[in-house]
């Protein structure tokens, strides 16, 4: 039988970026007990779980992403002592914990990777992934690349052999086939399961096996030479959906536990293929994220998740994370937040989990930053190519005070300098903000089973301007009506239908009854309108 209540199919998970969330000791960076101070922060808006970036010990070269121990929390973010009582004091309020778990590379200073770097015959040098150059020159195995800049091998003198890493050098690729690290890896699930952890955010899962022969990658048209090849061999091999079952195995025997997978280069069909019952419980696939603002391209990224996820499988939405350009920004919603209340209004009542990300309840827009102000390795290797992520990381705006109320110390990266303005405590004060417009579609959801997860109903017309549909359970139908367009629009609801059959459950224009007349739902620019059906009127 279908369980009723399910914190991550029926609830939204929130993603912390622990650097720039909340620092608690003034020394820049955030830290779990600046995340435990604002729990209720979190409570408040409606949330249902966190989901940290990494918080273990790094040397950050890629900020969090290069770990150096899997068991532990990095002293700039606090003690595992501080992360147990995180996990309380969030339990207490009744939200989830999720971790990123950073398994397909370390850092090149974890000891698993000094050791193995340490000799050939080293118990740890199968760990990772080593090869000799081809003709006994100095060259590299093959042609793979790093999407992060360059080849995708490192030489390495102390035994003149080449190790693998899809991402920075010092980001070298954990060896899957060796069993000893497969059993570590499902171990390190085990650990912070016991420590009462709720979930996991696995980075890049899709990556942890190259090919086993080394072939190269067949050549392509593009920009970046990453870009030139078609990611064959490199990514995605057949090992993994062996991984996906492992985990959700070890994940089955805690009550309640979740995993989602980011995908790497992903499509919708590949994402989707790894989650259902017996794999991850979800995928992103990000089309959702990076589709242009244009109604029709949105719905057709909901249908080709509805249509390709397995029997059991549960959709799951994302306007916004930490490798991309901020919706307020990438969409161009100018000063005004019209534009993202219907983005939020459309992530929030879909029939799937939505990710939030810091900051998207304000409508944070990207900062930008000079060349000497990088600090992200794909920003500094590509420049002067607007392709780092600095812009979408910086400090949480909390207020208009020094640094928003982020640090009293001097911030690891920069503030948006519209943070006296756009705040946490302004936008509390007004009830027209995006912060209030959030919570109330966060309190809408809660309410209404049928937003959870009732049947997602599409309604075709006017497909180029309007995104609606009905959300319907056996008890509830509600009509979510989104006007992407500046300009007023309409909306054919049938000839039968009146405005006295619906109740008005959330506007963002000040309206208490919907405009339908003679069967035509009429919507302001960039309006949401969300309606429930009255009893005895459907
Ligand atoms: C995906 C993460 O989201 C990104 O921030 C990171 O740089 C890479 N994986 C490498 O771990």
């Amino acid at each position: 039988m279908e369980q009723s209540h399910l914190w991550w199919r029926d609830g939204v998970i929130y993603q912390i970026y622990p650097r720039s969330f909340a620092d608690s000791n003034g020394d820049g960076i955030g830290d779990l007990i600046g995340i435990t101070q604002r729990l209720d922060y979190l409570v408040e808006l409606g949330v249902d779980a966190i989901w940290l970036s990494p918080i273990n010990p790094s040397p950050d070269v890629d900020f969090g992403y290069d770990v150096a121990d899997y068991r532990n929390i990095d002293p700039k973010h606090g003690t595992l002592a501080d992360f147990d009582h995180l996990v309380k004091a969030a339990h207490e309020r009744g939200l989830r914990i999720i971790l990123d778990l950073v398994l397909n590379h370390t850092s090149d200073q974890h000891p698993w990777f000094l050791e193995s770097r340490s000799s050939l015959d080293n118990p740890r040098r199968d760990w990772y992934i080593w090869r000799g150059s081809p003709k006994g020159k100095r060259e590299a195995p093959n042609q793979w690349q790093s999407v992060f800049g360059g080849k995708a091998w490192e030489f390495d003198e102390v035994t003149g052999q080449y190790y693998y890493h899809m991402f920075c050098p010092e980001q070298p690729d954990l060896n899957w086939r060796n069993p000893e690290v497969y059993r570590e890896m499902l171990d390190i699930f085990r650990f912070w399961a016991e420590r009462g952890v709720d979930g996991f955010r696995l980075d890049v899962f899709n990556q942890y096996f190259v090919d086993a022969q080394f072939r190269d990658n067949p050549r392509k048209c593009g920009i970046r030479p990453f870009d030139c090849q078609h990611h064959l061999y490199d990514t995605n091999q057949p090992e993994i959906q062996q991984v996906v079952a492992d985990i959700r195995a070890v994940l089955d025997r805690y009550p309640e536990r979740y995993a989602v997978g980011e995908t790497f280069l992903p499509t919708t069909e590949m994402a989707s293929s790894y989650s259902g019952p017996g794999k991850l419980h979800a995928t992103f696939d990000f089309t959702m994220l990076k589709s242009p603002w244009n109604p029709a391209r949105y719905l057709q990224c909901v249908l080709r998740q509805e249509e390709l996820l397995p029997e059991g499988g549960w959709p799951n939405y994302v306007l916004n994370n930490h490798d991309n350009s901020r919706t307020a920004s990438r969409l161009r919603a100018g000063r005004g937040d019209e534009k993202l209340k219907v983005s939020a209004a459309m992530l929030l009542t879909l029939r799937g989990t939505p990710f939030l990300y810091q900051g998207e309840e304000i409508g944070m827009r990207d900062i930008q930053v000079s060349r000497a102000e990088l600090q992200d390795p794909v920003g500094k290797r590509y420049w002067p190519l607007p392709v780092g992520r600095d812009g979408f990381r910086s400090p949480m705006q909390w207020n208009g005070e020094a640094n928003a109320g982020f640090t009293t110390g001097k911030p690891w990266l920069k503030l948006h300098p519209g943070y006296k303005t756009r705040n946490v405590e302004s936008q509390r004060k007004d009830p027209a903000s995006l912060f209030n417009f959030y919570k109330s579609l966060l309190r809408l959801r809660r309410m209404y089973a049928a937003l959870q997860r009732g049947m997602f109903l599409p309604l075709h017309h006017n497909p180029q301007r309007v995104l609606a549909y009905l959300r319907q359970d056996a008890a509830q139908t509600i009509l979510v009506a989104l006007n992407f367009a500046r300009r007023r629009s309409k909306l054919a609801l049938g000839g039968e239908i009146t405005r006295h059959q619906w109740e008005m459950l959330l506007s963002n224009k000040e309206k208490s009854q919907p405009s339908i007349d003679k069967g035509w739902l009429q919507l302001d620019g960039h309006e949401v309108c969300i309606l429930l059906q009255k009893p005895g009127s459907g």
